[in-house]
C-alpha cells in the first residue's frame, strides 16, 4: 500500500490531475478485502481533493473477507459501491470453482453492506462451467436477486494460465443456448443489459468510463493506465514493484491499435461505433448488418442489438 500511494502521487503529477478531476474510482484486484480499511486512509487522503462530488467510488470484496468491520471501515472512508465475487450460491458450485465462501456468508455479506448504508450493491457470477444446468442458475439468479442489489455481472468462465484450472479445461464449458437463457432471465428482473457481462438498474460509471476510452490512473502491482495514446504497465510481480513502484513500462498505441480497441468496446456495450472511425468499406459493411438488423443506425454511431456476436461483428468489420 505504500508502493502504491507512492505510485499514485507519480501518477496524479503524471497525468496534470486537477482538483475536483477525478470521476470514478475502482478498487479491484485481486481481492481488495483482504486489506483492511486503516491501509486505504492514505489513499483516499491523497485523492479527495481530486475527487469529484458525487464520484462513484467502487471496491471489489469476497465474501469470506469481507467482514462487517471491513465494509463499515471502507463506508466511512467514502466507499459508495461494493462488487461482491459471489460466483455462484449452489455450494458445490462454490466447491467446484475453489472458492473460500460459503452461499450463507455471500447472502450475508451484502445484507450487511445494505444495512451500514451501501445503496449500490453488485454481485458477480460466474456462468458456462461444467455441471451448470437451467435449475442451478435459476436458483443463482432467484437467490440473487431476492438481495439488495442494483447491479449484477455475470462472467463465463475462462481457463487463465497460471491459475489452478489450467490443467482443468473441461471446467468451462458454455452452451450458446443456456447463456441466452440465463441473460433473458437476468433481463426479466428489469436489470438492462449494458454490456456483454454487465446488467443493472444502475450502470456502473467507472466500467463505461473504459468502454467510451477515457483515460485513467492504474496503480498498483499488474494495474494498467491510460493517457491519451499512451499505455502503462505497473510491474505485475508484487515484490519487484514494491522494490521500485516507479519502474513503470509504456506502450505507445498506434491510430489502429485505438480503433480497433474502440470497435470492440463498441460493440460489447451500450456505448456503440461512431462512423467517423470508420473507412469507406467499413460503413459499406456496417451499413450491411443494419440491413440484416444485426446493427441499428442512429446519431452518427453504430449499435450491436446482440453482444455476444460483438466480437464476430467487430472482426467482420475490420478485417
Ligand atoms: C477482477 S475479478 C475479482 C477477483 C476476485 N477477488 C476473485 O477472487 O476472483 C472480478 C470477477 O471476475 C470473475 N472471475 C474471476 N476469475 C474468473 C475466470 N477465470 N473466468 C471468468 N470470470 C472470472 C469473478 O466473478 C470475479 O468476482
Amino acid at each position: 500500500m505504500q508502493a502504491l500511494l507512492k505510485q499514485l502521487q507519480h501518477e496524479l503529477v503524471r497525468y496534470k490531475a486537477e482538483k475536483n478531476s477525478i470521476e470514478t474510482v475502482f478498487i479491484g484486484g485481486g481481492t481488495p478485502s483482504t486489506v483492511p480499511p486503516k491501509l486505504y486512509e492514505p489513499i483516499f487522503k491523497l485523492l479527495k481533493p481530486y475527487l469529484q462530488e458525487a464520484s462513484e467510488i467502487t471496491s471489489e470484496a469476497n465474501p469470506n473477507s469481507a467482514t462487517d468491520e471491513w465494509l463499515q471501515g471502507m463506508y466511512n472512508l467514502g466507499v459508495n459501491r461494493i462488487s461482491f465475487g459471489v460466483q455462484s450460491f449452489n455450494e458445490t458450485k462454490l466447491k467446484t470453482l475453489n472458492r473460500a465462501h460459503n452461499p450463507q456468508m455471500a447472502i450475508k455479506a451484502v445484507n450487511t453492506a445494505h444495512n451500514i448504508g451501501f445503496k449500490n450493491l453488485s454481485i458477480d457470477l460466474i456462468y458456462a462451467t461444467l455441471g451448470d444446468t437451467k435449475e442451478l442458475l435459476e436458483y443463482d439468479i432467484a437467490t440473487a436477486f431476492s438481495l439488495p442489489i442494483n447491479h449484477l455481472s455475470a462472467y463465463a468462465l475462462t481457463i487463465e494460465e497460471g491459475t489452478a484450472f489450467e490443467s482443468k479445461k473441461e471446467m468451462a464449458k458454455e452452451e450458446l443456448e443456456l447463456t441466452e437463457w440465463l441473460f433473458k432471465k437476468i433481463k426479466a428482473h428489469s436489470f438492462e443489459q449494458y454490456e456483454i457481462s454487465n446488467f443493472g438498474t444502475y450502470h456502473s460509471e467507472h466500467n463505461k468510463g473504459y468502454w467510451l476510452y477515457k483515460d485513467y490512473i492504474g496503480v498498483g502491482a499488474g494495474a494498467v493506465g491510460k493517457r491519451d495514446t499512451l499505455r502503462f504497465y505497473p510491474n505485475p510481480i508484487i515484490e519487484n514493484y514494491i522494490q521500485n513502484p516507479l519502474d513503470i513500462p509504456t506502450e505507445k498505441l498506434s491510430y489502429e491499435d485505438i480503433k480497433i480497441e474502440k470497435v470492440f468496446l463498441g460493440f460489447r456495450s451500450c456505448i456503440g461505433v461512431s462512423a467517423e472511425l470508420l473507412n469507406k468499406e467499413e460503413l459499406q459493411r456496417a451499413q450491411l448488418l443494419c440491413d440484416e438488423k444485426k446493427l441499428t443506425y442512429s446519431a452518427g454511431s453504430f449499435y450491436n442489438e446482440n453482444y455476444l456476436l460483438a466480437d464476430e461483428i467487430a472482426l467482420y468489420l475490420t478485417s
